[in-house]
C-alpha cells in the first residue's frame, strides 16, 4: 500500500481507510484477501454466480470476484469481518450454529453478509423477502433449509430482545 502511486484506489473498509496501490483492474477479492489479509470473503465460482466472494459495498450486496478495485474509489466497503463485529453479524453466527446452517463453511460468510443486508432492510423478513434476499447465494451442502432456519430465527430475536431459540 502507498499514498503516491498514481494507480492508489482509496476507500475505505469496515471504517478504516485505505490505499492499495497496483493493477487497477485488480479484483477487489484479491485485494481484500491478500492485500489487506481479510480472508472471510471465500472464492467459490469466480465468476458472480454463487454468493461466495459477497460483500457490502455503499450498502449493497456486491461480488468482489466480479470487482476491479479501480470501481472501488471512495466506497464504503463492509466484508465479514466488520459484520461479525456487530450485534446482528454475531446475532446471525450463532443463529448458524444452532440450527447447522453453515457445514463447509465455504458459502457462510457470503450468506451472513446478504442476511445482515436482508434483515437490515426486512427485520422481519417474509419467506419470500428471505428466499429473494438470499436469492444470489449458492450452498452445495446444507439445502438452504437450515440456512433459511437461521436466519427466520435471528430476525425474530432482533424483533423481540430477549428471546432465545
Ligand atoms: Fe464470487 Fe462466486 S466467487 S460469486
Ligand atoms: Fe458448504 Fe454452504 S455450507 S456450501
Amino acid at each position: 500500500m502507498s499514498e503516491t502511486s498514481q494507480c492508489a484506489t482509496r476507500f475505505t473498509v469496515n471504517a478504516k481507510a485505505v490505499v492499495v496501490e497496483g493493477h487497477p483492474m485488480a479484483r477487489l477479492l484479491d485485494v481484500l484477501r491478500e492485500c489487506l489479509h481479510l480472508t472471510g470473503a471465500k472464492e467459490g465460482c469466480g465468476e458472480g454466480e454463487c454468493g461466495a466472494c459477497a460483500v457490502l459495498v455503499n450498502g449493497e450486496v456486491v461480488n468482489s470476484c466480479l470487482v476491479p478495485v479501480a470501481q472501488m474509489e471512495g466506497a464504503e466497503i463492509i466484508t465479514i469481518e466488520g459484520i461479525a463485529a456487530t450485534p446482528r453479524g454475531q446475532q446471525l453466527q450463532q443463529s448458524f450454529i444452532d440450527f447447522g446452517g453453515a457445514q463447509c463453511g465455504i458459502c457462510t460468510p457470503g450468506m451472513i453478509i446478504a442476511a445482515a443486508n436482508l434483515l437490515d432492510r426486512h427485520p422481519t423478513p417474509s419467506n419470500e423477502q428471505l428466499r429473494e434476499g438470499l436469492s444470489g447465494n449458492l450452498c452445495r451442502c446444507t439445502g438452504y433449509t437450515k440456512i433459511f432456519e437461521a436466519v427466520m430465527a435471528a430476525s425474530s430475536n432482533a424483533a423481540v430482545p430477549g428471546k432465545t431459540r
